[in-house]
């Protein structure tokens, strides 16, 4: 909290100098504490110059989120009533489930910098350098453990909705939960659940968005088909400001979800890029081709086989495949 003052009035002085004098006063802590969180704000990566008599400087405009500034724009009735930001985690969504199993209330959001283990869907490895929004959030619906997977779309729309309304990009969702912005993939979010047969305990939803960091910090493999918001946008994002926007969106649309789940359906099909389209779902050893109907009213991917069957897709991963009448024109 006194790094988050202490970078603000940093950040807002018009000489570039504060005093350690002036830090502590307006603190209300010693000039020995004010110096330990400079320190501190140092391992995390700010650069802040001590010149004699002068005071302390930020040498860069800080890429950092702030967590007093985060909390000052949230509208929130329930999610990020309670939040906890660390510089590094291994993976937000192991710490959101930590604190859950501990009794963390519904709407605990976990907020990384960065992760060194962060988890993607189907085992695989999530990315994490500084620069991206990493977040978890706690949440304990009373809904039968078989409606979980709408959260994750309930998660999805409220991320690309959040993108659309702060940068204008037209960000969109492929199913069931990939972060799309001019058709690369920007983002992505696993829902993970603990639950008994009826009842669920709580449900962590983690959201990992590519925002500022350089598309080459990506495996080689995964660059051509991704993307970030700074690369779209063509300038950098300011992450708290986002992070606010993506709150209170989740907010609102958990307070959808909660009193009508098709509101939530609806608008996901709204945002989605999968229906309509010619698609390979693979997952579970297969690999499934056929024409993407829509949705049902679990979240399952509604697919059309060439031999006109029809079949329901719980989990898998999604190509989108040019259309048959174009691979012919081709
Ligand atoms: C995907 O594979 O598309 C889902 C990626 C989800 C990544 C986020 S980052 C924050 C949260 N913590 C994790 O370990 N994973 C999720």
């Amino acid at each position: 909290m006194y790094k988050d003052k202490i970078l603000k009035l940093l950040t807002s002085s018009r000489t570039g100098f504060v005093s350690g004098e002036d830090l502590a006063a307006k603190l209300g802590i010693s000039r020995t504490m004010v110096w330990k969180h400079i320190k501190a704000l140092g391992k995390e990566g700010l650069r802040i110059e001590a010149v004699p008599s002068k005071g302390y400087r930020l040498m860069a405009a800080p890429d950092v989120i702030l967590l007093d500034e985060l909390r000052q724009g949230l509208k929130t009735k329930v999610i990020g009533r309670n939040i906890h930001l660390r510089p590094e985690v291994e993976s937000t969504n192991a710490l959101a489930a930590e604190l859950a199993r501990k009794g963390a209330p519904e709407g605990t959001v976990v907020i990384a910098e960065s992760q060194s283990g962060g988890k993607g869907r189907l085992g695989r490895t999530w990315i994490s350098p500084r620069g991206n929004l990493y977040l978890s959030v706690v949440l304990r619906p009373n809904i039968a453990p078989h409606k979980a997977p709408l959260l994750t779309l309930m998660g999805a729309v409220a991320v690309a909705v959040a993108i659309r309304k702060h940068t204008a990009l037209q960000a969109s969702i492929k199913w069931p939960n990939d972060i799309f912005l001019a058709g690369k993939k920007a983002g992505g979010l696993l829902t993970e659940m603990s639950s008994e047969p009826d009842r669920i305990r709580h449900i962590v939803i983690g959201i990992g968005v590519d925002v500022n960091m350089a598309v080459d910090e990506l495996p080689a493999q995964i660059r051509p088909v991704s993307t970030t918001i700074a690369a779209e946008k063509g300038e950098a994002i300011d992450r708290t400001a986002l992070l606010q926007v993506l709150v209170n969106e989740l907010d609102h649309w958990y307070q959808v979800f909660l009193n009508s789940e098709a509101a939530v359906l609806k608008e996901w099909q709204e945002l989605n890029i999968t229906t309509g389209k010619r698609v390979a779902v693979s997952g579970g050893g297969e690999t499934l081709e056929g024409s993407a109907e829509g949705i049902d009213s679990e979240g399952r991917l509604i697919l059309k086989l060439d031999d006109g069957t029809l079949r329901q897709v719980a989990a898998g991963d999604v190509t989108i495949l040019k259309n048959r009448e174009m691979k012919n024109a081709e």
